[in-house]
């Protein structure tokens, strides 16, 4: 144990194999229990939201997770409730964009190859960012696409096809009748396709950061993180985590699997009730049995068994105010179940169209798993769809610092 400790905890390259699994996981809920990560203080820039917050004495956009002064958390959404503010957080850059149009001065970002640049969160604005100074141009609405993408929540992670350069992500609609409209934005013509809308009693509205894209199909998976009622309990929470239901087992992963030619939901199965941040890869496999040649679909992701890592978000937590951090590691022994693993789902898609029996009853297969710290968060490839061995890198949890998921 002595000599394991010393090497994961340093620095160097180390090779670690199923057989290291059970010692290593050792190695995070020790260093979790000294309060290592107490020696790796957390830093964030963003000098345009600090400003704000300065300004108007809380923080006025709608946030992922923000514990506020009652008083003024109270009072200040009453006031502004029906002026929320478009401020981006930052989650994800991405470049060149197709059908966005961006006020960048022409020649702009011509040595990185970046002529338009936009930051991305969970909902459905993209933040127009100057390439050269990062400076802000604006924001812009998925509205904008296509006039049926107007519901507020979106992933920060669209997916890009890497021959077509086509973009794809999801719309959520919130309200009475929740609607996930998958959609395409033409790299070549920039006009904006909806795949398909999908609502049902089944179909809850969920915190979905990520999801999937194969040669063929675009795969969302609706995960345990359901929202309370509708968009106004965001609204007045003013952030995503306390508009969140608590986590409950019932409420299984819904699958839903969308052909990218036009055939619209091809395919829906469930998995047991689970939270996760993000996608890796995904692929299909052709396999043939008794001359009936079956598609295979297989995701790859980061998978939570809970919804619990979500709170380790909260700014007490990340800072460790009055031991916030320790009580929310500790307490129970919630390490364990706050550990995340690589897994990977697969569906064999159905040759003919799924009665709604089959689509309520289908379920998925967890076909491999490796657990943190053989795997991490915040994962990423250089080549997406690859159903050859792949090589994820991801940031493993070591219990060395608190986690803070982007
Ligand atoms: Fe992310």
């Amino acid at each position: 144990m002595g000599t394991y400790e010393m090497t994961l905890n340093s620095t160097r390259t180390h090779r670690r194999a199923a057989g290291h699994e059970q010692v290593d996981m050792q190695l995070f809920a020790d260093n979790i229990c000294k309060e290592a990560w107490k020696d790796w203080p957390n830093e964030a820039g963003a000098d345009e939201l600090v400003e704000t917050i300065k300004k108007k004495g809380w923080r006025t956009s709608v946030s992922f997770a923000q514990r506020s002064d009652p008083c003024v958390g109270i009072f200040a959404k009453a006031q502004s409730m029906f002026a929320p503010s478009h401020l981006n957080n930052n989650v994800a850059l991405h470049r060149n964009l197709p059908g966005v149009a961006s006020e960048a001065p022409p020649g702009a970002g011509h040595r990185t190859g970046s002529s338009k640049l936009f930051l991305a969160t969970d909902t459905s604005i993209l933040q127009d960012i100057n390439p050269d100074t990062l400076e802000s141009l604006g924001s812009r609405n998925q509205s904008q696409l296509h006039p049926d993408l107007d519901g507020p929540l979106s992933c920060a992670h669209p997916q890009r096809d890497p021959k077509t350069g086509d973009l794809f992500n999801v719309n959520l609609h919130l309200g009475r009748s929740p609607t996930y409209r998958l959609f395409r934005v033409s790299a070549s013509t920039g006009i904006t396709d909806i795949l398909a809308a999908v609502s049902g009693p089944d179909i809850r509205p969920a915190y979905i950061h990520s999801f999937f894209l194969t040669e063929n199909y675009l795969i969302l998976c609706i995960p345990s993180s359901h929202f309370h009622w509708d968009d106004a309990k965001i609204l007045w929470e003013r952030n995503l985590l306390d508009a969140m239901k608590s986590f409950d087992k019932s409420n299984l992963c819904r699958w839903i699997v969308v052909d990218r030619h036009g055939k619209g939901v091809v395919a829906r199965f469930s998995t047991p009730a689970a939270f996760f941040f993000h996608s890796i890869n995904a692929f299909e496999e052709h396999v043939c049995d008794e001359n009936i040649e079956r598609t295979e679909i297989c995701m790859d992701y980061i998978h939570f068994d809970t919804t619990d890592i979500m709170l380790s978000c909260y700014y007490d937590v990340i800072l460790n105010r009055n031991d916030a951090a320790k009580k929310y590691w500790l307490q129970d022994d919630a390490y364990e179940r706050l550990n995340p693993r690589l897994v990977r789902q697969r569906f064999t898609l159905p040759l003919s169209r799924q009665t709604p029996r089959e689509a309520a009853t289908a379920t998925g297969m967890e076909v491999f798993s490796i657990p943190n710290p053989h795997a991490g968060e915040l994962p990423t490839m250089t080549e997406m769809g690859r159903a050859e061995a792949g090589f994820p890198i991801a940031v493993g949890l070591h219990g060395l610092h608190a986690p803070a998921v982007a």
